[in-house]
């Protein structure tokens, strides 16, 4: 424990600082000029500050408010003074002063105060140490759990993206996709990290979809599409519950990828802004990609053609600004497209 002991009495600090050696304290600091209170305060950075009250330039509580602001936390202050007047000690009190010497002081007294004011300090510290270790475990613990939720829906996107597209590449591609038009659109960087993630699962609700409707070769009969379009509703329902923000986007974009800006998708009918702009990101992007790759029932069109289709669509089928920003994000060359088979 390191003691700060300002007086502008030389002889004082003397008696003062021999009867704390004689004691056992090892780090007593003396200063008899208060003005260099808050260099030698940063300097020594005490646990405890005995100082005078009567001094020349600078007074006890002005040497206080100079050091106020170094001392968060419980910092005791210890004032000697051969005042008594009543009004001098609540004003000290008041300044954050804990206890009072009576000047000329006696050893015992001195070194029983000193010991109460810095077991005080020690336990606040103990306190601050501990609190401050249960905050870092605590906050490691989210992490932790923040990150194993993620490995587990990356794992469950892996699952539906490896029975409908066994490259696997359509999910990150929608996925890279509604980072990008995201990100033309403006939208908080946050949200935006998120929308990569929950985007990668919009389809995951095509687990419940039998094989034999999935990856029947040709077109699916209207009983078959029914079941199809069973899948935004299934996914919901597997990422519906939690309260993390990530599976609650998941959960509405699975649900709302299918919507059309003009009412007329599944499976609400839901229309414009009524459409979560996850759904009507993802909707865009992925109808994108799906129209560049070949499919037992369907030609795969180069990019180009399926961009132009894209912003046939727009006002009906899809949001006219997120067209606009897949253009953008196209034309830069930015978004990912399957490279035509020869
Ligand atoms: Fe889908």
């Amino acid at each position: 424990m390191t003691i700060l002991v300002i007086d502008d009495e030389e002889a004082n600090l003397v008696v003062l600082r021999s009867i704390l050696t004689r004691a056992g304290y090892r780090n007593v600091h003396t200063l008899n000029d208060p003005v260099g209170a808050v260099e030698r305060f940063r300097e020594v950075r005490p646990d405890l500050v005995v100082t005078d009250f009567h001094m020349p330039v600078m007074d006890g509580l002005e040497v206080l408010r100079a050091l106020r602001p170094l001392m968060p936390g419980y910092l005791p202050v210890l004032m000697l003074t051969a005042d008594e007047r009543p009004d001098l000690r609540e004003r000290a009190l008041a300044s954050g002063v804990r206890d009072f010497l009576t000047k000329p002081v006696r050893g015992a007294e001195v070194l029983l105060r000193i010991h109460n004011l810095l077991e005080a300090r020690s336990f606040h510290l103990r306190l601050q140490n501990e609190n401050d270790r249960l905050e870092l475990l605590v906050r490691e613990r989210t992490l932790e759990l923040e990150r194993a939720h993620v490995e587990t829906l990356a794992r469950l996107a892996l699952v539906a993206e490896y029975r409908d597209d066994q490259a696997g590449r359509h999910v990150w591609r929608v996925a890279r996709g509604a980072e990008l038009v995201a990100a033309r659109l403006g939208v908080d960087p946050a949200w935006r990290a998120l929308l990569v993630r929950a985007a990668r699962l919009h389809d995951v609700g095509k687990i419940a979809v039998p094989d034999g409707i999935l990856l029947k070769p040709g077109r699916l009969t209207p009983q078959e599409l029914a079941v199809v379009r069973t899948h935004p509703a299934v996914g919901h329902r597997l990422l519906t519950g939690g309260d993390a923000p990530l599976l609650r986007l998941a959960a509405s974009v699975a649900l709302t990828h299918h919507e059309r800006w003009d009412g007329g998708g599944y499976p609400a009918g839901l229309a414009g802004e009524a459409i979560p702009l996850e759904g009507r990101i993802v909707a865009a992007v992925d109808a994108f990609d799906v129209m560049t790759y070949h499919r037992s029932h369907q030609a795969a069109r180069p990019p180009a053609a399926a961009m132009a289709e894209l912003e046939a669509q727009a006002g009906t089928q899809f949001d006219p600004q997120v067209v606009v920003a897949v253009r953008e994000a196209f034309d830069d060359g930015e978004l990912p497209v399957v490279v035509p088979e020869d």
